[in-house]
């Protein structure tokens, strides 16, 4: 006789309707081994899947760039900085797949990643930041959603919410320094050939590569804002910062080459949130996309004394903030790093 669990095991697999949000698996990566050894236990557990992604996103790719990502691939120190190279190698070696199937992916997300950002400041002066991460191909991201914790000496130096297989960051903090998500910019058509390009000239980092980096070396919440403002990178796009003190949150638009512009919390003028989606601050989002206006008016309606990881948690649980295409929510507080926490999401 069937039990129940495995009843309704089977109603899940059919339907997919009844997946309850969970908490992302979490992992040590770290940084004392050798690169090619990091991503050895994440890499063990989620072959199937990352093998079925790089798959999908490889057919994405126009086919006459093939030749130049071989390139990229079979001189992967030269141009890509470390401790990419090697990482990309361990992970491509433990999948049993080619480099280039690896690069690909940490190219893609840098394009197409959908979502939404909140920095916030209580009535406390403590700061908050939540996100969303939206992105096509949904049910496979739900499968390698994890949390890896950046080690050395057996002390995380930081934490981020990422896909196996990928080895920059887009969601990230540093204990008691910063926080820090990405969103992106306009997807411009030629936008492959221009990332593709600006490797090859090895004088641009991806975006995510560039929050790994300022996890790495940047020492202050203005540290981190003047390097991811300020290095050059394959693509427009967004970066929010949340600090570990009261003022400490910045909405970066990013240019390629500089920022286009920096918007700051300023708590004692009534600004104490910034909202950022996918369009500049400055000009109105599109009329079927305004996850802008809806999340103002949640925090509007939430207040800056109510303002916590439970009420935020609750303003990225509600539609249109959370819908089909929302893999996970993260919270995070650069003052109180026992904050992070996330979920990977279920709304089928
Ligand atoms: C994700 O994992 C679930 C549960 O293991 C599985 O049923 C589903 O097919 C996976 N989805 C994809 C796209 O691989
Ligand atoms: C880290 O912890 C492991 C197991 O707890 C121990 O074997 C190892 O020596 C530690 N490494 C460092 C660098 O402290
Ligand atoms: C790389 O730098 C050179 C020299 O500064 C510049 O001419 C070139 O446009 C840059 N390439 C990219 C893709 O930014
Ligand atoms: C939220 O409050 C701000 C400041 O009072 C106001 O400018 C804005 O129009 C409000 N937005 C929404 C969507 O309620
Ligand atoms: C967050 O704020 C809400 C509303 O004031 C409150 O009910 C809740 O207890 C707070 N949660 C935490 C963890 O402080």
């Amino acid at each position: 006789m069937m039990h129940i669990p495995a009843l309704l095991l089977i109603f899940c697999a059919v339907y997919a309707t009844c997946h309850e949000d969970r908490r992302p698996p979490e992992y040590i990566v770290n940084l004392d081994l050798p690169e090619e050894q990091r991503w050895n236990a994440v890499v063990a557990d989620f072959k199937y899947d990352a093998i079925l992604l790089n798959k999908i996103l490889g057919e994405l790719m126009p086919k006459e760039l093939v030749p130049l990502v071989e390139k990229i691939a079979s001189g992967l120190d030269d141009y890509l900085p470390k401790p990419f190279a090697g990482e990309i190698r361990g992970i491509a070696k433990g999948l049993g797949v080619e480099v280039g199937e690896v690069l690909i992916p940490n190219i893609v997300y840098d394009l197409t990643a959908f979502c939404t950002s909140i920095v916030a400041q209580d009535s406390h002066g403590q700061i908050w930041h939540g996100r969303n991460l939206d992105y096509k191909y949904t049910s496979i991201l739900r499968n390698i959603t994890l949390v890896a914790h950046f080690q050395r000496n057996n002390k995380t130096v930081y934490s981020a919410v990422t896909y196996a297989g990928y080895t920059g960051i887009l969601t990230g903090q540093k204990p008691n320094y910063f926080t820090v998500t990405a969103d992106a910019r306009h997807k411009s058509d030629d936008f492959w050939k221009n990332a593709i390009l600006a490797i090859l000239d090895r004088n641009a980092s991806f975006m995510s590569f560039l929050i790994r980096q300022t996890m790495e070396e940047s020492l202050s919440y203005t540290e981190a804002i003047v390097k991811l403002g300020y290095s050059v990178t394959i693509a427009p796009c967004y970066y929010i910062v949340g600090g570990p003190y009261r003022g400490q949150g910045a909405v970066i638009t990013r240019g390629r080459m500089r920022p286009r512009d920096l918007w700051f919390l300023n708590p004692n003028h009534g600004r104490w949130y910034l909202v950022e989606t996918n369009y500049d601050h400055w000009e109105e989002p599109p009329a079927t996309d305004n996850r802008r206006a809806a999340a103002m008016k949640y925090l509007n309606a939430t207040g800056q004394v109510d303002m916590n990881d439970t009420t935020l948690f609750k303003i990225l649980s509600t539609p249109p903030l959370l819908r089909s295409l929302t893999t996970y929510t993260t919270l995070m507080s650069a003052a109180q790093p026992d904050v992070f926490n996330s979920w990977i999401r279920y709304k089928n």
